[in-house]
């Protein structure tokens, strides 16, 4: 390590993991993958998170609109706006390499008019930096859909437990558990892949109605409480991390309990600190090297 780097305190995060052999992923590549090797999505809304799920192999980050629920402590994602999945993205985009960045479209920003909802999903790629956009909704978003990806711009589609329509559905239910529900939920991933969907995300819907729509369409199917016949899954990091202590939904598997690490490791820092024996003399800065002697002038007149 430099001397400037050894003694400079802060520094940004810098993706580094240089893999020869890990190329970006890209809308193509997620296609191919249909019925092969299954697709990793996780969530990400920062740049040190992001570049620590990148470097472990995600193959799509989504900063998706539950960021109001595990960063903005909501109860749901209505109030997630545009700008706050823009801050959001362009902090992922600065941690990542290598995943395909997904932009989470939150509610309101594209039901309202297909003009609104380019600008929205264009704001999401030009200032976020975002790859592709997602948003929720069968039937009725074909038309926006359709727009956007007329403009170039990819889109993920969101059917099933659409948490955007939490009060619709009276709270966040599995859906599809009826044959009229399952139907319409069928119906709902056909046309949003007609309309041109590169991917399809399945919330919250039983697992043979998962196989039945990812055995119908043919764009990846990445599921979330949708059992494992999809191309695919998708988990909130903070969830497969175990960073959300009072929440346990049947579908999640923790893979860690960061919860609790860092609660401990935040009770080692105030004892240590408490008791003194942090910072330690490696901890702490001395005073400027001393500069070398600088050479006698010699010239004219010496
Ligand atoms: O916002 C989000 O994190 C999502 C995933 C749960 C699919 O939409």
């Amino acid at each position: 390590m430099s001397e400037d780097k050894a003694s400079a305190p802060y520094g940004q995060p810098r993706p580094t993991d240089a893999s020869p052999t890990r190329k970006k992923m890209t809308v193509p590549k997620v296609r191919a993958r249909k019925g092969g090797e299954p697709l990793v999505m996780v969530t990400a809304y920062d740049a040190t998170f992001a570049r620590m799920l990148d470097e472990g192999g995600a193959d799509l980050l989504l900063v998706g609109d539950s960021l109001g629920m595990v960063i903005q402590g909501n109860d749901d994602t209505l109030a997630v706006t545009v700008d706050d999945i823009i801050y959001h993205c362009r902090a992922v985009a600065r941690g990542t390499r290598f995943a395909h960045i997904v932009g989470d479209m939150p509610f309101l920003s594209y039901n309202i008019t297909p003009q609104e909802a380019v600008r929205n999903a264009g704001r999401l790629l030009a200032e976020g930096r975002a790859h592709s956009v997602k948003l929720e909704g069968g039937r009725a978003v074909v038309p926006v859909i359709e727009r956007l990806v007329a403009a170039g711009i990819p889109v993920m589609a969101h059917v099933g437990l659409t948490p955007q329509s939490v009060h619709a559905m009276g709270g966040f239910r599995v859906q599809g558990r009826d044959d009229e529900g399952a139907e319409r939920i069928l119906e709902d991933a056909k046309a949003v892949a007609e309309a041109g969907a590169y991917a399809l995300v399945l919330e919250g819907i039983p697992s043979d109605l998962a196989r039945r729509i990812t055995d119908a369409l043919d764009i990846p199917t990445i599921g979330i409480g949708a059992g494992g016949g999809c191309d695919g899954q998708v988990l909130v990091c903070y969830d497969l991390l175990g960073l959300t202590p009072d929440l346990r939904p049947k579908f999640v598997r923790r893979f860690d309990e960061l919860f609790e690490r860092g609660k401990t490791a935040m009770q080692q820092y105030g004892a240590a600190v408490r008791s003194g024996e942090f910072p330690a003399e490696e901890h702490t800065f001395g005073p400027a090297p001393s500069a070398p002697p600088r050479p006698r002038a010699v010239g004219m007149g010496t």
